[in-house]
């Protein structure tokens, strides 16, 4: 092991503790002493990081997984990839510093923002990241003159249109301008080792990764014929982080396998990564929030008042965090928590001790490819209409019944 790890970063549990066992525990006994003042609160399950990196190792045997820092940096999350020898896709300087910080080798890091600064890319020069990622030739000529002996990964655009995050709508280069860029960066005398693409978070269609699979071949021969000698493909991310999410991951991968061995076989000399962000970490962590205040609300449905008489009513609950704070994935990369009901309870004869837990899980989508739920029923930090139903919201304790 490389020893990244250091027993004060963790607070250790007993086995046979999960994670509802200590939301249980640190809830009830918030409950008790301190009403009111507790911030929200994640419980991160480490060993299931190790246990999704071990199913990633078997269903993906020829590919070697990096890390998205941008998707969760807390230093356990790091600490402990690290020690299971993932490299780190960095979209910045300030990645790159923490991963350097806990002792990550710069041939681990790949510095994958197709738009870079130019004081970050001297940087990346600096503290010895070669792999660069590149879409345009802005960005090649920066290159060309912070960090000439950078080796450059050419990120190509995917038909991303059924993802819930469309990554390509801003990065990656399009087929036809390929030979193009690659005929400027040998001019230019810059080394292009490799091509990569992400398919967009969240796409529901494994074949997706086909068809990327498949463009980056043309794109390796192209380059092959221009005189670079192309070595790395990366496979993005958009590989799903919970159960149940409506494409499993083992279809994903039986996909891409078989598209490795047709386009990328074996013995090939090609080395093949990904770049993965929500499958190491969504089912580690889990939140606990505090219902802040209940609404009572009319709701807006034309033609229910004639039916039954009166208009019907729905609660909404307010929480202490929101859309701004750890719900910004919501907004962002149009994910939706799943709220699980762990206690209800009268406390005291008078407070009414409600207790969700939240796993983060991809929004569903309706047959017309919309959300299910609307971002509406989301805006004002999770809505919740039934708590007893335990959906669309959370809480950890409240004094409001
Ligand atoms: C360049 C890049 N790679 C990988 C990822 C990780 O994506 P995901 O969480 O879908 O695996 C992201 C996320 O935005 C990204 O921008």
């Amino acid at each position: 092991m490389a020893g990244y790890l250091n027993e004060t970063d963790f607070v250790m549990v007993e086995e046979g503790f999960s994670t509802r066992d200590l939301l249980e525990e640190l809830t009830l006994g918030a409950s008790q002493a301190t009403t009111g003042k507790v911030a929200a609160f994640f419980v991160a399950d480490l060993g299931a990081v190790v246990r999704k990196h071990f199913c990633f190792l078997k269903c993906l045997p020829r590919v070697q997984p990096f890390y998205a820092v941008k998707c969760n940096s807390s230093p356990g999350v790091l600490k402990v990839l690290a020690e299971l020898g993932l490299g780190f896709s960095c979209a910045n300087k300030a990645e790159m510093e923490l991963v350097q910080r806990i002792g990550v080798p710069a041939s681990k890091i790949i510095y994958t923002n197709p738009c870079k600064q130019i004081a970050q890319i001297k940087y990346a020069a600096k503290h010895g990241v070669q792999l660069l990622s590149f879409d345009n030739e802005m960005e090649l000529a920066k290159v060309v003159k912070s960090y000439p002996s950078a080796k450059m990964v050419l990120c190509i655009a995917t038909n991303d249109s059924h993802s819930l995050s469309r990554l390509s709508l801003t990065f990656g280069a399009s087929l036809k301008s390929c030979r193009h860029l690659l005929q400027d960066a040998k001019k230019s005398h810059v080394d292009v080792v490799g091509v990569s693409f992400h398919i967009g978070s969240g796409c529901p269609d494994p074949q997706a990764y086909a068809q990327s699979i498949a463009d980056a071949r043309l794109v390796f021969e192209i380059g092959a014929e221009l005189g670079h000698r192309m070595h790395i493909l990366d496979l993005g991310g958009s590989f799903p982080g919970v159960e149940g999410a409506k494409v499993r991951f083992e279809e994903i991968a039986s996909a891409i396998n078989s598209a490795l061995d047709l386009y990328f076989p074996e013995g090939c000399g090609v080395d093949i990564l990904a770049k993965l962000g929500r499958y190491y970490v969504t089912s580690a962590f889990t939140l606990a929030v505090s219902v802040i205040a209940k609404k009572e609300v009319l709701l807006d449905q034309p033609g229910r008042e004639e039916e039954t008489g009166s208009t019907p009513k729905t609660f909404v609950y307010h929480m202490d965090e929101g859309v701004y704070g750890i719900f910004n994935s919501v907004l962002f990369d149009n994910t939706c928590p799943t709220p699980v009901l762990l206690k209800f309870e009268l406390l005291m004869g008078t407070r009414m001790l409600l207790t969700l837990f939240v796993t983060p899980a991809a929004l569903p989508l309706d047959d017309t490819g919309d959300s299910a739920f609307g971002l509406s029923a989301i805006y004002q930090g999770l809505q919740c209409d039934h708590i007893q139903g335990g959906v669309h919201s959370l809480a950890v304790e409240t004094d409001i019944v």
